[in-house]
């Protein structure tokens, strides 16, 4: 695994905003498989000022995201479809037709799980960005999900809950069932982009990569890809000893 140690979270976002312009830039039609949550937000941010000021194209770029919550659609600003519209896809001149992410409003969860796997199978990830839970779960691929699943539904930690509850009005609000890329989608990825920063981070940054690869930490089977870089803070780092 590459690591790229930084001071801070703005020098985290430059240094992952540099892996994913060589990608794009290399690659106009690449496949970008994106996350959510607070950490990529400055990555996006560099993105859309790149686009604004240097006119970086994203017409042929494709995109997959991670995960959706159960439930959640366009309505809800806090569904997975509505942070990616509204923090990167609206300000990178993307064509929406060529952004994916798993419908969380899907009468039949089963079937869009089938539906959106076959799509991934078609669509391999020249890159493929994550953040990490507190636990170590990478997607919503919570611990003990087995190394060799695909796009399913998920029960959520309670852990999980309580770290997504500061981004919802009350805790009762946060949806307990997510559907997901599953581990193996992930490992697909040509090349793989995992951030992190803050204290919160760190136990779960020593198991990505000092840790013995297991179920337990899902992110621990990061270490059995080819092409992995963590970006991380000094913070998030802190339990490396680098
Ligand atoms: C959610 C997402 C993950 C994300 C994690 C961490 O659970 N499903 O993809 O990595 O939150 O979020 P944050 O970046 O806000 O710490």
């Amino acid at each position: 695994m590459n690591i790229i140690l930084t001071k801070d979270y703005e020098a985290m976002s430059d240094a992952a905003f540099c892996v994913m312009q060589a990608v794009v830039t290399r690659n106009p039609s690449a496949v970008l498989g994106l996350a959510t949550g607070t950490t990529p937000l400055g990555l996006y941010a560099r993105m859309a000022e790149d686009h604004r000021k240097n006119g970086t194209s994203y017409l042929g770029v494709r995109t997959v995201n991670l995960d959706e919550y159960v439930g959640l659609g366009m309505e809800s600003d806090q569904s997975y479809v509505y942070f990616m519209r509204k923090n990167l896809f609206e300000h990178i001149g993307i064509p929406l037709e060529n952004t994916h992410i798993a419908n969380g409003k899907a009468p039949d969860l089963a079937a869009e799980c089938a539906r959106y796997n076959a799509l991934l199978d078609g669509l391999q990830q020249d890159i493929q960005v994550l953040g990490i839970g507190s636990n170590g779960h990478i997607a919503f691929n919570e611990p003990g999900t087995p190394f060799g699943s695909t796009v399913h539904v998920v029960d959520l930690a309670e852990s999980t809950v309580r770290d997504n509850a500061r981004l919802f009005a009350r805790e009762e609000d946060v949806p307990r069932r997510a559907l997901t890329m599953g581990l193996k989608n992930i490992m697909h990825a040509k090349k793989i982009l995992i951030l992190a920063n803050g204290a919160g981070k760190a136990n779960a940054v020593y198991g990505l990569v000092r840790g013995e690869v297991t179920t337990a930490l899902p992110a621990s089977i990061l270490q059995l890809h080819p092409d992995c870089t963590l970006v991380c803070d000094e913070a998030a780092a802190s339990l490396l000893s680098l």
